[in-house]
């Protein structure tokens, strides 16, 4: 109770999201530091009838707080981290910086929290598309066991941060005008090529490995293994950036341990899970889109099929919002679990 809390990279398109739901869930916090870059210093952000001021992030800022948020790439954590846990702050890292890393709990509530027990100073909070595909299945994997999945993303592009809002912003003024299109940050900030994502579908999130893989791919394979901890579990991934602002959608296939599971089966488990909603009646239309899940905080599910050949196989729709389950209020949600 009454604790002292930071966000760093509050004025992201995920830090700004944090601070909104440690106010909407009324999280016990005694001060909330907002920090960011040099150039972020003295900004002032408003929400929930107080004005904070934006404070330049340095290994002093953590000095007295008891919980840090981490949201401003991967690099800044990996300079800060350390500084904040040497402070006795315990870090809840929305990057990549340390998911992979065994001694540090990777962390979905809903599915893994007693691993959270375990924490040495440092929480990872996983990929944005790994915590929909894994929240949504944890029901079927405890009922019939998962053997094997097949996903594929339909990303939007509020996951690469809040410049990349602008610059779908931009473009599509662009197309609309029949100008150039001026492409400078996607697929990857760091790639040689930058193409448009207005109006096409970028097949590459992050760089690629030497595997063809990328980063991104690469992410929600090893995570999903780690979180259900079953390095046997069979994943592929194939993820793809779309021209949508906010809510990553997923089409994904499931082998189950039961050759007689039904979609009946499978839907009833997901109905029961908590933080999953299912939205699933062709004969009305009704599936999940991301532009209605943008606000959210559930993880919605619908387009439940069998597979054809396969027993124990189905195919089905995932959507949630990236910057909410996917980030901010799955970090929430640890730090709730923590406190608990
Ligand atoms: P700033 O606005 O000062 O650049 P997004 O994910 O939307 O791209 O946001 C990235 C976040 O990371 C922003 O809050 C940004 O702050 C922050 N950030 C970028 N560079 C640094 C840095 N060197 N130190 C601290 N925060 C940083």
């Amino acid at each position: 109770e009454n604790l002292n809390v930071a966000i760093v990279g509050a004025t992201g398109a995920v830090g700004t999201k944090i601070l909104e739901k440690l106010l909407e869930r009324k999280f016990p916090a005694n001060s909330i530091k907002l920090l960011a870059s040099k150039r972020s210093a003295g900004l002032e952000i408003s929400a929930g009838g107080q004005t904070y001021i934006v404070e330049e992030t340095v290994p002093e800022s953590f000095e007295g707080v008891d919980i840090a948020f981490f949201s401003a790439g991967g690099s800044i954590s990996q300079k800060f981290a350390h500084e904040a846990v040497k402070r006795g702050t315990v870090v809840i890292d929305n990057t990549s910086a340390f998911r992979m890393d065994e001694n540090i709990p990777l962390v979905v509530p809903e599915v893994n929290p007693q691993t959270l027990e375990q924490h040495s100073g440092i929480i990872a909070n996983p990929n944005c598309s790994t915590i929909q595909m894994v929240a949504a299945l944890q029901p079927i994997k405890e009922k019939f066991g998962i053997k094997r999945i097949i996903v594929s993303t339909y990303q939007a592009v509020s996951g690469a941060g809040a410049e990349a809002i602008d610059e779908l912003d931009q473009q599509s003024t662009q197309f609309s005008e029949r100008a150039h299109i001026k492409a400078e940050l996607l697929p990857s900030a760091s790639a040689e090529r930058h193409y448009p994502i207005a109006f096409n579908a970028i097949p590459q999130i992050d760089l690629f490995d030497e595997s063809g893989y990328t980063l991104e791919e690469l992410k929600m394979m090893n995570e999903t293994k780690k979180i259900f901890g079953d390095q046997e579990m069979a994943v592929t991934a194939t993820c793809v950036r779309l021209p949508v602002v906010t809510g990553h959608s997923e089409s994904v296939y499931i082998e189950t341990g039961d050759e007689n599971a039904t979609v009946a089966d499978i839907r009833a488990a997901m109905e029961n899970a908590p933080g999953v909603v299912v939205q699933d009646d062709p004969s009305a239309q009704l599936y999940p889109m991301p532009l209605f899940a943008e606000g959210k905080d559930e993880v919605f599910v619908g387009r439940i099929r069998k597979d054809p050949k396969h027993p124990g196989g189905f195919h089905m729709w995932i959507v949630s919002d990236n910057l909410l389950k996917g980030a901010a209020l799955n970090s929430v949600q640890i730090a709730e679990e923590l406190i608990k």
